[in-house]
Protein backbone atom coordinates (compact mmCIF):
# COMPACT_ATOMS: atom_id res chain seq x y z
CA UNK A 1 0.00 0.00 0.00
CA UNK A 2 0.87 3.65 -0.29
CA UNK A 3 1.67 5.26 3.22
CA UNK A 4 2.40 8.88 3.87
CA UNK A 5 3.30 9.19 7.39
CA UNK A 6 3.33 12.81 8.69
CA UNK A 7 5.56 13.31 11.75
CA UNK A 8 9.06 11.42 11.54
CA UNK A 9 9.52 11.17 15.25
CA UNK A 10 10.21 8.54 17.62
CA UNK A 11 6.41 6.77 16.50
CA UNK A 12 6.20 8.19 12.90
CA UNK A 13 9.90 7.13 12.39
CA UNK A 14 9.21 3.73 13.70
CA UNK A 15 5.67 2.77 12.30
CA UNK A 16 6.92 4.29 9.26
CA UNK A 17 9.85 1.92 8.82
CA UNK A 18 8.24 -1.19 10.11
CA UNK A 19 5.28 -0.69 7.34
CA UNK A 20 7.99 -0.25 4.49
CA UNK A 21 9.54 -3.44 5.91
CA UNK A 22 6.96 -5.32 5.36
CA UNK A 23 6.77 -4.15 1.62
CA UNK A 24 4.69 -0.75 1.73
CA UNK A 25 6.00 2.44 0.40
CA UNK A 26 6.25 4.71 2.89
CA UNK A 27 6.82 8.45 2.71
CA UNK A 28 7.66 10.13 5.95
CA UNK A 29 6.87 14.06 6.42
CA UNK A 30 8.16 16.10 8.75
CA UNK A 31 8.22 19.68 9.18
CA UNK A 32 12.06 20.04 10.81
CA UNK A 33 14.33 19.96 7.20
CA UNK A 34 17.41 19.35 9.62
CA UNK A 35 15.60 15.62 10.50
CA UNK A 36 14.71 15.18 7.08
CA UNK A 37 17.98 16.09 5.47
CA UNK A 38 19.83 13.95 7.93
CA UNK A 39 17.28 11.02 7.27
CA UNK A 40 17.63 11.19 3.75
CA UNK A 41 21.25 10.84 4.47
CA UNK A 42 20.90 7.78 6.09
CA UNK A 43 21.76 9.41 9.65
CA UNK A 44 18.96 8.36 11.95
CA UNK A 45 18.67 11.34 14.70
CA UNK A 46 17.03 9.20 17.52
CA UNK A 47 18.62 6.54 19.03
CA UNK A 48 16.17 3.46 19.20
CA UNK A 49 17.99 0.02 18.88
CA UNK A 50 17.60 -1.42 15.97
CA UNK A 51 15.69 1.56 13.69
CA UNK A 52 18.92 2.82 12.11
CA UNK A 53 20.12 -0.85 10.24
CA UNK A 54 16.30 -0.83 9.10
CA UNK A 55 15.87 2.49 8.27
CA UNK A 56 19.19 2.14 5.90
CA UNK A 57 17.77 -1.27 4.49
CA UNK A 58 14.44 -0.03 3.39
CA UNK A 59 15.25 3.19 2.32
CA UNK A 60 18.12 1.72 0.09
CA UNK A 61 15.40 -0.97 -1.55
CA UNK A 62 13.16 2.29 -2.63
CA UNK A 63 10.39 1.40 0.09
CA UNK A 64 10.99 4.26 2.48
CA UNK A 65 11.18 7.30 1.15
CA UNK A 66 11.54 10.99 3.32
CA UNK A 67 10.35 14.58 2.53
CA UNK A 68 9.04 17.98 3.88
CA UNK A 69 6.88 18.38 0.97
CA UNK A 70 3.74 16.73 2.80
CA UNK A 71 1.60 17.27 -1.00
CA UNK A 72 4.50 15.07 -2.65
CA UNK A 73 3.81 12.64 -0.02
CA UNK A 74 -0.41 12.65 0.56
CA UNK A 75 -0.86 13.12 -3.02
CA UNK A 76 -0.69 9.14 -3.96
CA UNK A 77 -1.32 8.17 -0.53
CA UNK A 78 -4.34 5.64 0.39
CA UNK A 79 -3.26 5.74 3.53
CA UNK A 80 -2.10 9.42 5.83
CA UNK A 81 -1.03 8.61 8.92
CA UNK A 82 -0.78 11.03 11.86
CA UNK A 83 1.87 10.73 14.15
CA UNK A 84 2.24 14.20 15.29
CA UNK A 85 3.31 15.08 19.06
CA UNK A 86 0.35 15.72 20.95
CA UNK A 87 2.42 17.24 24.25
CA UNK A 88 0.59 18.59 27.19
CA UNK A 89 -0.56 22.73 27.40
CA UNK A 90 -0.16 24.19 31.09
CA UNK A 91 -3.38 23.26 32.39
CA UNK A 92 -2.75 19.63 31.61
CA UNK A 93 -5.27 19.04 28.37
CA UNK A 94 -3.55 18.34 25.18
CA UNK A 95 -1.69 20.46 23.03
CA UNK A 96 -3.47 19.59 19.80
CA UNK A 97 -2.20 22.43 17.84
CA UNK A 98 0.31 19.95 15.51
CA UNK A 99 -2.52 17.95 14.47
CA UNK A 100 -4.56 21.04 13.14
CA UNK A 101 -1.65 21.81 11.17
CA UNK A 102 -1.02 18.83 9.79
CA UNK A 103 -4.77 18.28 8.93
CA UNK A 104 -4.91 21.90 7.10
CA UNK A 105 -1.71 20.83 5.35
CA UNK A 106 -2.74 17.39 4.09
CA UNK A 107 -6.22 18.55 3.47
CA UNK A 108 -5.54 19.44 -0.29
CA UNK A 109 -4.43 16.61 -1.57
CA UNK A 110 -5.88 13.85 -0.11
CA UNK A 111 -7.45 11.28 -2.60
CA UNK A 112 -11.02 10.72 -2.47
CA UNK A 113 -10.76 7.15 -1.40
CA UNK A 114 -7.43 8.13 1.22
CA UNK A 115 -8.14 6.99 4.62
CA UNK A 116 -6.61 9.59 7.77
CA UNK A 117 -5.06 7.37 10.58
CA UNK A 118 -4.40 8.96 13.26
CA UNK A 119 -2.03 7.14 15.54
CA UNK A 120 -0.84 10.88 17.94
CA UNK A 121 -2.45 10.22 21.29
CA UNK A 122 -5.41 12.65 20.99
CA UNK A 123 -8.34 13.04 23.48
CA UNK A 124 -11.98 11.65 22.98
CA UNK A 125 -13.84 13.74 19.64
CA UNK A 126 -10.18 14.40 18.13
CA UNK A 127 -11.16 12.05 15.20
CA UNK A 128 -14.71 13.55 14.91
CA UNK A 129 -12.99 16.79 14.81
CA UNK A 130 -10.65 15.81 12.18
CA UNK A 131 -13.65 14.49 10.20
CA UNK A 132 -15.06 17.68 10.87
CA UNK A 133 -12.56 19.87 9.96
CA UNK A 134 -11.46 17.97 6.44
CA UNK A 135 -15.27 18.54 5.36
CA UNK A 136 -14.77 22.09 5.84
CA UNK A 137 -11.36 22.09 3.96
CA UNK A 138 -12.24 19.81 1.15
CA UNK A 139 -16.07 20.25 0.79
CA UNK A 140 -16.51 16.57 1.07
CA UNK A 141 -16.66 13.59 3.70
CA UNK A 142 -13.16 11.92 3.96
CA UNK A 143 -12.57 8.95 6.25
CA UNK A 144 -11.28 9.11 9.54
CA UNK A 145 -9.95 6.14 11.44
CA UNK A 146 -8.27 5.82 14.58
CA UNK A 147 -5.00 3.67 15.34
CA UNK A 148 -3.95 4.17 18.85
CA UNK A 149 -0.40 3.29 19.14
CA UNK A 150 1.25 0.81 22.27
CA UNK A 151 5.08 1.01 21.42
CA UNK A 152 7.73 1.51 23.93
CA UNK A 153 10.40 3.45 23.52
CA UNK A 154 13.96 1.20 23.94
CA UNK A 155 11.63 -1.57 22.47
CA UNK A 156 9.90 -0.09 20.06
CA UNK A 157 10.77 -2.09 16.67
CA UNK A 158 9.75 -5.40 18.01
CA UNK A 159 6.08 -4.03 20.16
CA UNK A 160 5.34 -2.45 16.94
CA UNK A 161 6.34 -6.08 14.67
CA UNK A 162 5.03 -8.27 17.43
CA UNK A 163 2.21 -5.91 18.69
CA UNK A 164 -0.15 -7.47 21.68
CA UNK A 165 -3.45 -6.28 19.63
CA UNK A 166 -4.29 -3.68 16.91
CA UNK A 167 -6.74 -1.29 17.96
CA UNK A 168 -8.85 0.19 15.06
CA UNK A 169 -11.76 3.00 15.80
CA UNK A 170 -13.39 3.04 12.45
CA UNK A 171 -16.39 4.27 10.92
CA UNK A 172 -16.37 2.91 7.48
CA UNK A 173 -15.92 -0.46 5.91
CA UNK A 174 -13.63 0.49 4.19
CA UNK A 175 -10.75 2.01 6.50
CA UNK A 176 -11.71 -1.66 8.55
CA UNK A 177 -10.84 -3.48 5.43
CA UNK A 178 -7.60 -1.10 4.46
CA UNK A 179 -6.24 -1.27 7.94
CA UNK A 180 -6.84 -5.23 8.48
CA UNK A 181 -5.02 -5.50 5.09
CA UNK A 182 -2.35 -3.98 6.30
CA UNK A 183 -1.90 -5.20 9.46
CA UNK A 184 -2.26 -8.87 8.79
CA UNK A 185 1.66 -9.23 8.40
CA UNK A 186 2.39 -8.57 12.10
CA UNK A 187 -0.49 -10.34 14.10
CA UNK A 188 0.39 -14.03 15.24
CA UNK A 189 -2.47 -16.42 15.25
CA UNK A 190 -3.28 -15.74 19.14
CA UNK A 191 -3.53 -11.90 18.56
CA UNK A 192 -6.54 -9.95 17.89
CA UNK A 193 -7.37 -6.82 15.61
CA UNK A 194 -10.17 -5.20 17.06
CA UNK A 195 -12.14 -2.70 16.08
CA UNK A 196 -14.49 -0.09 18.25
CA UNK A 197 -15.46 3.38 17.86
CA UNK A 198 -13.04 6.17 17.68
CA UNK A 199 -14.04 7.27 20.70
CA UNK A 200 -13.11 4.00 22.08
CA UNK A 201 -10.12 3.84 20.14
CA UNK A 202 -8.96 7.20 21.77
CA UNK A 203 -10.28 6.53 25.45
CA UNK A 204 -8.71 2.61 24.85
CA UNK A 205 -5.21 4.49 24.53
CA UNK A 206 -5.39 7.11 27.58
CA UNK A 207 -6.67 4.54 29.98
CA UNK A 208 -4.15 1.81 28.94
CA UNK A 209 -1.67 4.41 29.91
CA UNK A 210 -3.12 5.41 32.55
CA UNK A 211 -3.56 2.26 34.08
CA UNK A 212 0.58 1.18 33.59
CA UNK A 213 0.87 4.43 35.25
CA UNK A 214 -1.29 3.38 38.57
CA UNK A 215 0.84 0.44 38.84
CA UNK A 216 3.78 2.29 38.85
CA UNK A 217 3.03 4.87 41.11
CA UNK A 218 1.12 2.38 43.47
CA UNK A 219 4.06 0.20 43.49
CA UNK A 220 6.59 3.42 44.82
CA UNK A 221 4.19 4.15 47.10
CA UNK A 222 4.33 0.86 48.56
CA UNK A 223 7.97 0.72 48.34
CA UNK A 224 8.27 4.05 50.66
CA UNK A 225 5.70 1.93 52.84
CA UNK A 226 8.44 -1.07 53.12
CA UNK A 227 10.86 1.48 54.17
CA UNK A 228 9.56 2.85 57.19
CA UNK A 229 7.87 -0.60 58.01
CA UNK A 230 11.46 -2.74 57.10
CA UNK A 231 9.90 -4.58 54.69
CA UNK A 232 11.67 -5.52 51.42
CA UNK A 233 9.42 -4.57 48.63
CA UNK A 234 11.28 -6.83 46.47
CA UNK A 235 10.02 -9.44 48.25
CA UNK A 236 6.81 -8.22 48.50
CA UNK A 237 6.26 -8.11 44.31
CA UNK A 238 7.71 -11.67 44.62
CA UNK A 239 4.79 -12.51 46.85
CA UNK A 240 2.09 -10.76 44.71
CA UNK A 241 3.35 -11.52 41.31
CA UNK A 242 2.59 -15.12 41.32
CA UNK A 243 -0.67 -14.36 42.00
CA UNK A 244 -1.57 -14.25 38.27
CA UNK A 245 -4.48 -11.91 39.00
CA UNK A 246 -1.44 -9.43 39.59
CA UNK A 247 1.05 -10.29 37.98
CA UNK A 248 4.91 -9.14 37.48
CA UNK A 249 4.99 -6.62 35.22
CA UNK A 250 5.14 -2.32 35.60
CA UNK A 251 5.09 -3.03 39.41
CA UNK A 252 9.30 -2.30 39.74
CA UNK A 253 9.98 0.36 42.08
CA UNK A 254 11.85 3.62 41.18
CA UNK A 255 12.36 7.32 40.73
CA UNK A 256 9.03 7.83 39.15
CA UNK A 257 7.69 7.45 35.47
CA UNK A 258 9.09 9.66 32.99
CA UNK A 259 8.72 9.98 29.39
CA UNK A 260 6.97 11.58 26.84
CA UNK A 261 3.93 9.84 27.29
CA UNK A 262 2.75 8.71 31.08
CA UNK A 263 2.92 12.37 32.51
CA UNK A 264 1.35 14.16 29.65
CA UNK A 265 -1.21 11.25 29.30
CA UNK A 266 -2.83 11.00 32.61
CA UNK A 267 -3.35 14.61 33.13
CA UNK A 268 -4.88 14.96 29.79
CA UNK A 269 -7.40 12.15 31.03
CA UNK A 270 -7.93 14.02 33.95
CA UNK A 271 -8.62 16.95 32.01
CA UNK A 272 -11.77 15.03 29.81
CA UNK A 273 -12.62 13.85 33.00
CA UNK A 274 -12.88 17.49 34.49
CA UNK A 275 -14.34 18.73 31.79
CA UNK A 276 -17.69 16.35 31.89
CA UNK A 277 -17.90 16.76 35.43
CA UNK A 278 -16.09 13.77 37.03
CA UNK A 279 -13.32 14.52 39.77
CA UNK A 280 -10.69 12.28 38.63
CA UNK A 281 -9.59 11.17 41.66
CA UNK A 282 -7.59 8.00 40.64
CA UNK A 283 -5.78 9.92 38.23
CA UNK A 284 -4.98 12.73 40.46
CA UNK A 285 -3.24 10.85 43.00
CA UNK A 286 -1.37 8.76 40.25
CA UNK A 287 0.39 12.30 38.82
CA UNK A 288 0.53 13.54 42.70
CA UNK A 289 2.70 10.02 43.98
CA UNK A 290 4.64 10.75 40.70
CA UNK A 291 5.93 14.18 40.99
CA UNK A 292 6.51 13.20 44.72
CA UNK A 293 8.59 10.17 44.09
CA UNK A 294 11.09 11.90 41.05
CA UNK A 295 12.36 14.06 45.02
CA UNK A 296 12.96 10.29 46.71
CA UNK A 297 16.63 10.29 46.13
CA UNK A 298 16.93 13.53 47.00
CA UNK A 299 14.80 13.03 50.25
CA UNK A 300 17.95 10.60 51.00
CA UNK A 301 20.67 12.47 49.92
CA UNK A 302 19.79 15.31 52.43
CA UNK A 303 19.22 12.83 54.94
CA UNK A 304 22.73 11.22 54.92
CA UNK A 305 24.28 14.74 54.18
CA UNK A 306 22.00 16.47 57.26
CA UNK A 307 20.86 19.19 55.10
CA UNK A 308 24.09 19.95 54.00
CA UNK A 309 24.19 19.34 50.40
CA UNK A 310 26.43 22.99 49.10
CA UNK A 311 29.23 22.30 47.62
CA UNK A 312 29.22 18.61 47.37
CA UNK A 313 29.67 17.02 44.17
CA UNK A 314 27.13 14.33 42.90
CA UNK A 315 27.74 11.85 39.77
CA UNK A 316 24.83 10.58 38.34
CA UNK A 317 24.55 7.40 36.28
CA UNK A 318 21.68 7.35 33.81
CA UNK A 319 19.90 10.44 32.55
CA UNK A 320 17.40 9.07 29.66
CA UNK A 321 13.65 8.35 31.69
CA UNK A 322 14.56 4.70 30.60
CA UNK A 323 17.01 2.75 28.83
CA UNK A 324 18.05 1.65 25.55
CA UNK A 325 16.77 5.41 24.64
CA UNK A 326 18.48 8.63 24.28
CA UNK A 327 15.12 10.47 25.47
CA UNK A 328 15.25 12.67 27.97
CA UNK A 329 11.53 14.10 27.99
CA UNK A 330 10.44 14.50 31.75
CA UNK A 331 13.38 12.27 32.89
CA UNK A 332 13.12 12.05 36.73
CA UNK A 333 17.22 12.80 36.37
CA UNK A 334 16.44 16.24 35.29
CA UNK A 335 14.65 16.79 38.28
CA UNK A 336 16.96 15.66 40.42
CA UNK A 337 20.18 17.58 38.48
CA UNK A 338 18.09 21.15 38.78
CA UNK A 339 17.58 20.46 42.93
CA UNK A 340 21.17 19.48 43.30
CA UNK A 341 22.24 22.36 41.14
CA UNK A 342 19.72 24.84 43.23
CA UNK A 343 21.25 23.63 46.57
CA UNK A 344 25.49 24.21 45.03
CA UNK A 345 26.19 20.92 44.47
CA UNK A 346 28.58 20.32 41.67
CA UNK A 347 27.17 17.59 39.15
CA UNK A 348 28.64 14.70 37.12
CA UNK A 349 26.84 13.04 34.35
CA UNK A 350 27.08 9.93 32.92
CA UNK A 351 24.48 8.15 30.50
CA UNK A 352 25.48 5.92 27.34
CA UNK A 353 22.77 7.47 24.61
CA UNK A 354 21.65 10.94 26.44
CA UNK A 355 24.85 13.05 27.07
CA UNK A 356 24.33 14.89 24.04
CA UNK A 357 20.47 15.71 24.61
CA UNK A 358 21.35 16.71 28.11
CA UNK A 359 24.18 18.74 27.56
CA UNK A 360 21.71 20.63 24.67
CA UNK A 361 19.74 21.52 27.58
CA UNK A 362 22.81 22.38 30.54
CA UNK A 363 25.23 23.59 28.70
CA UNK A 364 28.46 23.76 30.98
CA UNK A 365 26.48 23.92 33.93
CA UNK A 366 26.98 19.68 34.63
CA UNK A 367 30.61 18.04 33.98
CA UNK A 368 29.86 15.42 30.97
CA UNK A 369 31.71 11.92 31.64
CA UNK A 370 32.29 9.28 28.49
CA UNK A 371 32.27 6.39 30.87
CA UNK A 372 30.60 5.49 34.52
CA UNK A 373 33.37 5.49 36.11
CA UNK A 374 34.79 8.82 34.92
CA UNK A 375 31.57 10.23 36.32
CA UNK A 376 32.98 9.49 40.02
CA UNK A 377 36.13 10.66 39.96
CA UNK A 378 36.00 12.79 43.50
CA UNK A 379 32.04 12.53 44.01
CA UNK A 380 30.51 12.33 47.07
CA UNK A 381 28.10 10.36 46.17
CA UNK A 382 26.60 8.20 43.53
CA UNK A 383 23.06 8.33 42.76
CA UNK A 384 21.44 5.90 39.73
CA UNK A 385 18.40 7.04 37.92
CA UNK A 386 18.17 4.94 34.63
CA UNK A 387 18.88 1.18 34.69
CA UNK A 388 21.02 0.76 31.25
CA UNK A 389 22.83 -2.39 31.48
CA UNK A 390 25.74 -0.66 31.57
CA UNK A 391 25.75 -0.52 35.30
CA UNK A 392 24.55 -3.49 36.48
CA UNK A 393 27.61 -5.39 36.62
CA UNK A 394 30.27 -2.68 37.08
CA UNK A 395 33.72 -3.27 38.83
CA UNK A 396 32.70 -2.18 42.52
CA UNK A 397 36.21 -2.28 43.57
CA UNK A 398 37.31 0.15 41.53
CA UNK A 399 34.01 2.49 41.69
CA UNK A 400 35.30 2.91 45.61
CA UNK A 401 38.57 4.17 44.28
CA UNK A 402 37.41 6.87 42.12
CA UNK A 403 34.58 8.01 44.22
CA UNK A 404 35.94 10.53 47.26
CA UNK A 405 32.72 8.93 49.67
CA UNK A 406 31.49 4.76 49.24
CA UNK A 407 27.99 6.43 49.27
CA UNK A 408 25.60 5.32 46.08
CA UNK A 409 21.82 5.82 45.86
CA UNK A 410 20.35 3.60 44.01
CA UNK A 411 16.82 4.70 42.14
CA UNK A 412 16.54 1.05 40.02
CA UNK A 413 17.81 -1.18 43.25
CA UNK A 414 20.52 -2.41 40.86
CA UNK A 415 22.48 -4.72 43.13
CA UNK A 416 21.82 -6.53 46.39
CA UNK A 417 22.46 -4.61 49.90
CA UNK A 418 23.97 -7.61 51.72
CA UNK A 419 26.77 -7.09 48.30
CA UNK A 420 27.10 -3.37 48.75
CA UNK A 421 27.83 -3.38 52.27
CA UNK A 422 30.67 -6.41 51.94
CA UNK A 423 31.88 -3.97 49.49
CA UNK A 424 32.07 -1.22 52.00
CA UNK A 425 29.47 0.87 50.88
CA UNK A 426 26.76 2.81 52.10
CA UNK A 427 23.92 1.85 49.80
CA UNK A 428 20.33 3.25 49.73
CA UNK A 429 17.84 1.47 47.32
CA UNK A 430 14.19 1.94 46.88
CA UNK A 431 11.64 0.10 49.50
CA UNK A 432 14.72 -1.90 50.73
CA UNK A 433 16.40 -1.94 54.28
CA UNK A 434 19.65 -0.73 53.49
P1 LIG B 1 7.95 13.34 18.50
O1 LIG B 1 7.99 14.69 19.09
O2 LIG B 1 9.15 12.44 18.64
O3 LIG B 1 7.66 13.43 16.92
C1 LIG B 1 6.70 14.25 16.36
C2 LIG B 1 7.25 14.75 15.02
O4 LIG B 1 6.20 15.40 14.30
C3 LIG B 1 8.37 15.77 15.16
O5 LIG B 1 9.51 15.33 14.45
C4 LIG B 1 7.78 17.05 14.55
O6 LIG B 1 8.74 17.85 13.90
C5 LIG B 1 6.77 16.49 13.59
N1 LIG B 1 5.69 17.39 13.16
C6 LIG B 1 4.97 18.27 13.89
N2 LIG B 1 4.05 18.89 13.13
C7 LIG B 1 4.18 18.37 11.88
C8 LIG B 1 3.51 18.60 10.64
N3 LIG B 1 2.51 19.48 10.51
N4 LIG B 1 3.91 17.90 9.56
C9 LIG B 1 4.93 17.01 9.65
N5 LIG B 1 5.59 16.76 10.79
C10 LIG B 1 5.23 17.43 11.90
O7 LIG B 1 6.66 12.64 19.08
P2 LIG B 1 6.41 11.07 19.31
O8 LIG B 1 7.07 10.63 20.57
O9 LIG B 1 6.70 10.34 18.06
O10 LIG B 1 4.83 11.07 19.60
C11 LIG B 1 3.92 11.29 18.56
C12 LIG B 1 2.53 10.89 19.07
O11 LIG B 1 2.49 9.49 19.34
C13 LIG B 1 2.11 11.57 20.37
O12 LIG B 1 0.73 11.81 20.34
C14 LIG B 1 2.44 10.53 21.43
O13 LIG B 1 1.61 10.65 22.58
C15 LIG B 1 2.10 9.25 20.69
N6 LIG B 1 2.84 8.06 21.15
C16 LIG B 1 4.18 8.15 21.45
C17 LIG B 1 4.88 7.00 21.84
C18 LIG B 1 6.35 7.05 22.19
O14 LIG B 1 6.87 6.06 22.68
N7 LIG B 1 7.06 8.14 21.96
C19 LIG B 1 4.20 5.77 21.89
C20 LIG B 1 2.84 5.72 21.56
C21 LIG B 1 2.18 6.88 21.19
C1 LIG C 1 4.77 3.78 27.51
C2 LIG C 1 3.89 2.52 27.36
O1 LIG C 1 4.56 1.42 27.99
C3 LIG C 1 3.64 2.20 25.88
O2 LIG C 1 2.75 1.09 25.78
C4 LIG C 1 2.99 3.43 25.23
O3 LIG C 1 2.81 3.22 23.85
C5 LIG C 1 3.90 4.64 25.41
O4 LIG C 1 4.13 4.85 26.85
C6 LIG C 1 3.29 5.89 24.89
O5 LIG C 1 2.10 6.06 24.85
O6 LIG C 1 4.12 6.71 24.51
P1 LIG C 1 7.37 4.32 27.27
O7 LIG C 1 6.99 5.60 27.95
O8 LIG C 1 8.17 4.38 26.03
O9 LIG C 1 6.04 3.49 26.91
O10 LIG C 1 8.19 3.39 28.28
P2 LIG C 1 7.78 2.47 29.53
O11 LIG C 1 8.59 1.24 29.47
O12 LIG C 1 6.34 2.30 29.68
O13 LIG C 1 8.32 3.32 30.76
C7 LIG C 1 7.72 4.54 31.15
C8 LIG C 1 8.29 5.01 32.47
O14 LIG C 1 7.85 4.17 33.53
C9 LIG C 1 9.83 4.99 32.54
O15 LIG C 1 10.29 6.15 33.19
C10 LIG C 1 10.13 3.76 33.35
O16 LIG C 1 11.34 3.84 34.07
C11 LIG C 1 8.95 3.74 34.31
N1 LIG C 1 8.66 2.40 34.86
C12 LIG C 1 8.20 1.41 34.04
C13 LIG C 1 8.83 2.16 36.21
O17 LIG C 1 9.25 3.06 36.99
N2 LIG C 1 8.52 0.91 36.70
C14 LIG C 1 8.06 -0.09 35.91
O18 LIG C 1 7.79 -1.19 36.45
C15 LIG C 1 7.89 0.17 34.55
Amino acid sequence: MKIAMIGAGYVGLVSGTCLADTGNEVTCVDINQDRIERLEQGQVPIYEPGLAELVVRNAALGRLHFTIDTAEAVRSAQLVFLAVGTPSNEDGSADLSYLWQAVEKIAPHLRTDAVVVVKSTAPVGTNQEISNRLRKLTGRECDVASNPEFLKEGAAINDFQYPDRIVVGVRTPAAEDKLRELYAPYLRTDKPFLTMTPESAELTKYVANALLSTKISFINEMANLCERLKGDINDVRRGIGHDRRIGFQFLFPGVGYGGSCFPKDVRALADMARKVGLEPRMLDAVDTVNNHQKFVLLAKLKQQFSDKLQGLTIAIWGLAFKPRTDDIREAPALVLIDQLLAAGCKVQVHDPEALKNVQALYGDKLLYATSPLDALEGADALCINTEWGDFRNPDFDEMKRRLRLPIIFDGRNLYEPETMREYGFVYHSIGRVP
